[in-house]
């Protein structure tokens, strides 16, 4: 009997054997683990965007400057010139503004409240908070002074302190006339130290 012709079967061991099966291609694994990687780097990129967005809109209130009632030159209304006595009596007002704190606004808080004083053309505003140790200085009309209820501090109308007890002199604020309207620039100091020192 005539020997019948053996055919081969295809194996990977054959010297070709990117010609019989796409399964015994050598560059099959690295398509396969580059097709991984850059699966896991564009799955990443798409879930970073959505994730930096929405961490900077959550952060956006703190990294925002915030809002201190006082606008953006820092002088808030305080009333209207025809409110001051023109003989130059004190007048004491309380200053209020919408005030932002990161996420919340809140409406027509108070600021703190001044004395206002006309003299001439000239407005004099002094904070009303005593330099001593932080009390509300009164306005005595019998007296034409400022004075304060805790420890008798007291000032004259130009808000120079009278006795020791204070360390300094009432606190001037800076004033502008806006045609009929007195705007302050409201601001709080330290009290207890002889040095005016912003807070
Ligand atoms: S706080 Fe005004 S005298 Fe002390």
């Amino acid at each position: 009997m005539a020997d019948q012709p053996v055919e081969s079967s295809p194996s990977c061991e054959s010297s070709s054997p990117c010609q019989h099966s796409v399964s015994c291609h050598p560059l099959e694994p690295r398509r396969g683990f580059l097709a991984q990687v850059g699966a896991i780097v564009i799955g990443g990129l798409v879930g970073l965007v959505p994730f930096v967005a929405g961490t900077l809109c959550f952060l956006d209130p703190i990294l925002r400057k915030r809002d201190s009632g006082t606008g953006t030159d820092g002088f808030q209304r305080a009333a209207n010139l025809a409110e001051l006595p023109e003989d130059g009596t004190p007048e004491r007002f309380t200053l209020r503004a919408d005030v932002t704190d990161a996420w919340t606004i809140y409406r027509n808080r108070v600021l703190g409240s001044v004395y206002l004083r006309k003299i001439g053309t000239q407005v004099i505003a002094f904070n009303d908070t005593c330099t001593h140790l932080g009390c509300k200085v009164d306005y005595q009309a019998s007296n034409k002074r400022f004075f304060c209820p805790c420890h008798q501090s007291a000032f004259n109308l130009d808000g120079e302190k009278q006795n020791q007890t204070p360390p300094r002199n009432m606190d001037v604020l800076e004033v502008e006339v806006r045609g009929e309207e007195v705007f302050v620039k409201y601001q709080n100091f330290f009290t207890a130290r002889p040095d005016k020192k912003a807070i």
